[in-house]
């Protein structure tokens, strides 16, 4: 019989049945896969999608939490529609992109210099590979959980058993100077870098672990990175990519106030549209210079890069979000407390032991203790995760299965309390649920692998 989900979303059904015919899976990025189908959208705005059937959810996920401002937001839309008389695609430099060079360099603590690039994943490559020239080594230190997009090299321990390649087709060379460190555990990180042989050219860590749980980074191990990469000359670099101008206007950066060598922004910055760039200080960027004749790093290509529309986009937002600075962020902060505090108080009342990890607008609800790093986040029930946020879908709130969600400008107080009243429900309905159930249970939801 089919359940609530299925119910109320017959068209999204349909649309699955076909998206399976012409892609993998059904889907275009593997986050959005869970089952028992992904809702399919026809419209967003502010703090609300449609669905293909006409169902409208307030969103949390929020496009990969790239949407800091909300769906559209007026500001940036009317700049989009200005500049579409000027052209979508120039492939050649533009005013456009120096002022949001420099809007991210005003903003940015460690960024003298950028690159613009199109995805994340573009970034961190192009990161790896300053650090690895500047400092002539080449070993980088990840985090077990650390998620830095589809990139190669990086794509290994990113899940549970934390050390080894993500995937199929990657070969074991291809990721021969990448080693894995655990999260909050300076220990772990000097133990890599001690690995490493002298030859550890970065640490290259998420100040709030992403996909590996939504967990902010203690203060003194960034401080001690910090310290460790000094004595032994080698660049720390922070992936920002879901912080930057989303915690803080400069990023985790500005709110731990510890200064990374090399950072990669995206989401937030492109305004909505594609985006990634690689930022920092002058010595190492500028490696990057074309006209160099020795010692040339050679990143920066992509044909969409710095494309009019992104920069439009971006710098609506960047500018947006630096006039009203001392509004936004502070609202975000005590929203995302609010919802933090909320939810867990509404499953504690009910005897259900969960932890909403996060900070500022960001959160993730763990069914089980608070996790310091991502091997005890990946211990926590992930069965009671797919049901929560399939849970929520049902009643008109969206959370992507098992990923953090990021609150925004565009959300108010009563979508708040609506998220806080519905998690109440669910832990309701799955003590009737075990009340009633005779021996354990067993989950055949398959849950989808995190990345954000
Ligand atoms: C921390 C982090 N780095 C890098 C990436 C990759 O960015 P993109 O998806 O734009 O390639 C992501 C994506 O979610 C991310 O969360």
């Amino acid at each position: 019989m089919a359940g609530a989900y299925e119910r109320r979303t017959r068209e999204s059904a349909r649309l699955f049945a076909r998206a399976r015919k012409v892609f993998a899976g059904g889907v275009n990025h593997n986050a959005r896969f869970y089952e028992p189908y992904p809702i399919f959208v026809r419209r967003a705005e502010g703090s609300k999608v449609w669905d293909e059937d006409g169902n409208a959810y307030t969103d949390y996920w929020m496009g990969h939490m790239a949407l800091i401002l909300g769906h559209s937001p007026e500001v940036v839309v009317a700049a989009l529609a200005s500049q579409l008389s000027h052209g979508t695609h120039y492939g050649m430099p533009s005013r456009l992109s120096v002022e949001l060079g420099e809007e991210v360099s005003r903003s940015v603590p460690c960024a003298e210099m950028t690159r613009f690039c199109n995805t994340g994943a573009e970034a961190t490559m192009y990161l790896v590979r300053l650090a690895r020239a500047y400092t002539r080594k080449r070993v980088v230190v990840k985090m077990a959980g650390g998620w830095h997009g589809y990139n190669t090299e990086l794509n290994k321990g990113v899940h549970s058993p934390f050390d080894r390649a993500e995937s199929a087709g990657i070969v074991a060379d291809e990721q021969a100077h990448v080693l894995t460190a655990r999260f909050n555990d300076l220990a772990s990180a000097e133990d890599a870098v001690r690995r490493a042989e002298g030859d550890a050219a970065a640490i290259l860590l998420e100040p709030v672990l992403g996909a590996g749980g939504c967990i902010p980074a203690d203060s003194d191990y960034l401080r001690g990175l910090r310290e460790l990469a000094d004595r032994k000359s080698i660049v720390l670099a922070f992936d920002e990519v879901i912080t930057g101008f989303r915690v803080a206007l400069g990023g985790a950066q500005e709110m731990y106030g510890v200064e990374p060598d090399l950072a990669t922004l995206g989401k937030i910055v492109g305004g909505g549209l594609p985006i990634g760039l690689v930022c920092g200080g002058r010595e190492i960027v500028s490696l990057a210079d074309p006209a160099r004749r020795r010692d040339f790093v050679s990143i920066g290509g992509g044909t969409f890069s710095e494309n009019p529309m992104t920069m439009t986009a971006g710098l609506a937002t960047l500018r947006y979000l630096r006039r009203n600075a001392g509004s936004v962020y502070p609202r975000l902060e005590r929203m995302g407390g609010k919802l933090r505090r909320g939810v867990d108080a509404e499953f504690s009342a009910r005897g259900v032991q969960t932890f909403t990890s996060g900070v500022g607008s960001l959160f993730l609800t763990h069914f089980g203790r608070k996790p310091r790093n991502a091997e005890e986040a990946a211990a926590e029930d992930k069965e009671a995760s797919h049901s929560y946020a399939l849970h929520l879908m049902s009643r008109g709130a969206f959370l992507l299965p098992g990923h953090a969600g990021g609150v925004s400008t565009a959300h108010s107080e009563s979508d708040i309390d609506t998220l806080v009243r519905l998690s109440g429900e669910f832990a309701d309905g799955r003590r009737k649920k075990e009340d009633g159930d005779a021996g354990p249970r067993r989950s055949r939801a398959s849950h989808p692998r995190r990345t954000s």
